[in-house]
């Protein structure tokens, strides 16, 4: 395998997409209040907002939708994904959910109650939104090399262990009525947890009864991950590393969005029937019934097949290798990255990048401005803006430890000159640094601010 293994697939349907002029792009940021997610698509050239829903399906699903069951219950297109689930999760129960969020947010409304606690590594935005909305107190548990951008750790989405018993022991098991890990930390980088890591974590949570739910959007990165870094794991596939992984857990949260390769769709995945029963009464409630949970028939094949799909070795070492090429050439060109470079995105460290813009200000905003305007590249902000928050106790701001920009990549979708283009923009926006100012708030929601708020440059 050469160090960048060529695209394993050619292009059958092509999007068109182009550059507008640097004058339009300072408008269209400008109307849309500077937050990136107000542009227009046909305003941005290359969209490494999200790896989310973003990805190209194969022939494979394509072909697999239009068998679509659109049966309101018990559509053969329920029970092929049903298999998969089962050959890879291996849980007892899953109901389909629309997408990531709708299974976090049933299972904070059967599960969570006011004032109780979900420990993680790290929680996304979204699992932390609905941790929240619930009057529950979302808290990281990651090990500490995670906040140090170029320490070349592994695994460092691995949760801290003494931090984690430590926890457990002042809070009380009962305020905890699960127990969370991100696979991979995409709030912290998009890197991996270790299979010895989440035995141990497993194995705390369960010696106090504590569930242990797995949020899984990157599963099969993970999995290859510890393929290629843990010891012993050099000979398994990606599935049997997987089914390792989710035999330690109680259920698990997905995003389809993800390691599903599919534009659309999640889960929400149980072994225990009781907490299954009440889950299901929630979907019945807010999504579809039990068969269909918010999507379409053909959602669910095009599930099915991606999920096998996310798994094959030749497309999860071309992914991983993708990322690590752009995080190789920004390093190259001097650009801070977090290191090694996770899976489905490289995270640069705007903070380091511009320490003339302190964290109030938000440099991670200013880079993606930035980005944008000088080559209609668009980033996100995972930084102050997405993460920065009133003390629930205190009212004081919290600031992350880390002022970052991440830049996903869309699954099977840009090809290597796409990514050499962005380096040649980093290279721009980097030269000229100094010019480069910080932003004001001018409007904010109260929950997950960073979607919708609205900024100013300041001088
Ligand atoms: N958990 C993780 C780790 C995620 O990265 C996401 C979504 C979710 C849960 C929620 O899933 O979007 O299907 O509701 N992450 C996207 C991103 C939005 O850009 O990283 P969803």
């Amino acid at each position: 395998m050469t160090n960048h293994p060529p695209e394993p697939f050619r292009i059958k349907m092509v999007e068109p997409i182009s550059l507008i002029d640097r004058e339009e792009r300072e408008q269209a940021l400008r109307e849309a209040g500077y937050n990136v997610f107000g542009l227009k698509s046909n305003q941005i050239f290359i969209d490494l907002l999200t790896d989310s829903g973003t990805g190209a399906m194969s022939q494979e699903q394509w072909a697999g939708m239009m068998k679509g069951d659109e049966s309101y219950a018990g559509a053969r297109s329920y029970h092929r994904l049903a298999a998969a689930i089962d050959e890879i999760f291996g849980f007892d129960y899953f109901v389909p959910t629309h997408q990531g969020r709708a299974a976090e947010n049933i299972l904070c409304a059967v599960a969570l109650q006011k004032g109780q606690y979900v420990p993680s590594n790290m929680h996304f935005d979204t699992t932390e939104g609905n941790i929240r909305a619930r009057g529950g107190r979302p808290t990281n548990l990651v090990i500490q090399e995670a906040f140090k951008g170029a320490d070349p750790h592994p695994f460092k989405g691995n949760m801290d262990l003494e931090k984690l018993q430590d926890f457990i022991k002042e809070i009380g098991p009962k305020q905890i009525p699960f127990g969370m890990i991100t696979i991979t930390n995409n709030a912290g980088g998009g890197q991996p947890v270790s299979m010895e890591n989440l035995r141990q974590v497993a194995s705390i949570y369960h010696e106090h009864e504590i569930p242990f739910i797995i949020d899984a959007c990157r599963f099969a990165e993970n999995a290859f991950f510890i393929k290629l870094r843990e010891e012993g794991y050099e000979d398994k596939s990606p599935l049997e590393i997987a089914r390792e992984i989710f035999s330690l857990a109680d259920g698990a949260t997905m995003s389809a969005k993800k390691d599903a390769l599919v534009n659309i769709g999640g889960f929400l995945a149980l072994n225990d029937k009781k907490l299954y029963q009440r889950v299901s009464n929630e979907l019945i409630l807010r999504e579809g019934f039990i068969t269909y949970g918010g999507l379409a028939g053909r959602d669910l094949d095009a599930i099915a097949i991606g999920l096998r799909e996310g798994l094959n070795e030749e497309y999860l070492m071309y992914r991983l290798k993708q990322t690590a090429y752009l995080a190789g050439e920004l390093k190259s060109a001097g650009i801070p990255i977090l290191e090694p470079p996770g899976g489905h995105a490289v995270y640069i460290d705007a903070g380091k990048l511009l320490p003339h813009i302190p964290q109030p200000k938000f440099p991670g905003q200013a880079l993606v401005a930035a980005l944008y305007i000088e080559g209609g590249v668009r980033g996100v902000e995972l930084g102050s803006v997405a993460f920065a928050h009133p003390d629930p106790d205190t009212g004081e701001m919290v600031y992350p430890e880390m002022e970052l920009v991440r830049l996903a990549i869309p699954r099977r979708s840009y090809t290597q000159s796409h990514l050499d283009y962005v380096v040649d923009v980093f290279k721009k926006v980097a030269q000229g640094k100094k010019e480069i100012s910080g932003f004001k708030i001018t409007y904010q929601p109260e929950l997950m601010r960073h979607f919708t708020a609205q900024f100013k440059p300041l001088p």
